[in-house]
């Protein structure tokens, strides 16, 4: 497969697109951003380590029945994955109380929810990626139909329940994560962007300790650590 011209480049990734015109690459970076994109640096080996969760995950997903863009991974730092459409909708599912939830609405830090939210954010740098509710997401046209949004929720929340347990399993609570969606050139809604600990939180369930992009946006240190220390468990190390 060969690598073409850079389609695009993100905050943690470039697309590049390939000789097959239903097929890019995704090159992992080792950059870091926080607070909008306010806080930067970068980690030696971050990118590959979040290829290579990334990769781990969406072959659990596909095994388990949920279509994803994933095709393989190439190298250290790429993976080949579907063209789609992303849908501008960043879907985040909060098992525990944490962040900007606990923030904006008051809950304590740590409280283990009645039951599992999914959240819409327009994903859109200039507004701040805002809150959205279903109506915004049709006002925008961010999709077309309601069932579409329906769709996205309840794969969403099929997707935690295979990864809350699967975690829970290595001994990692997932608190919350953020998934992306896009549409594959038959318009079926497929999981797209990548999951590891740059946009899921994992709190170790023995000592409480923050395993995830957070080290980097708290300045608590160790952040390659954690991460390669969530790849092991995924690999059974
Ligand atoms: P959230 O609490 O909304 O934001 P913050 O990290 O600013 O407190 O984050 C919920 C989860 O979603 C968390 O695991 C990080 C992830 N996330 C992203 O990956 N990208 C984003 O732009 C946002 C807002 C969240």
């Amino acid at each position: 497969m060969e690598k073409r011209e850079l389609l695009y480049e993100g905050k943690a990734k470039k697309l590049y697109l390939t000789d097959d015109k239903e097929l890019v690459i995704s090159e992992f970076k080792d950059d870091l951003t926080a607070f909008n994109g306010l806080k930067k640096a970068s980690e030696a080996g971050k990118g590959a380590l979040n290829n290579k969760i990334s990769t781990e995950l969406f072959k659990l997903l596909d095994s388990k029945g949920i279509p994803t863009h994933f095709v393989k991974m190439l190298d250290d730092n790429h993976m080949l994955h579907k063209k789609v459409d992303v849908i501008l909708i960043e879907v985040i599912v909060r098992n525990i109380a944490t962040g900007s939830l606990s923030k904006n609405l008051g809950l304590t830090d740590g409280m283990v929810l009645p039951f599992t939210l999914v959240e819409f954010d327009y994903k859109n740098d200039e507004l701040g990626d805002p809150k959205l509710n279903d109506q915004h997401a049709l006002i925008l046209g961010l999709v077309k139909y309601q069932d579409e949004l329906d769709k996205i929720r309840r794969m969403a929340r099929e997707i935690n329940d295979i990864l809350r347990p699967y975690f829970a399993d290595k001994g990692l609570n997932l608190v919350d994560f953020k998934l992306e969606f896009g549409k594959d050139s038959s318009g079926n809604i497929i999981l797209v962007d990548e999951i590891s600990p740059d946009n899921c939180r994992f709190w170790d369930m023995t000592t409480g300790e923050k395993m995830d992009k957070d080290r980097f946006r708290q300045g608590l240190g160790g952040l390659k650590m954690a991460y390669e220390e969530v790849l092991n468990r995924i690999l059974g190390k």
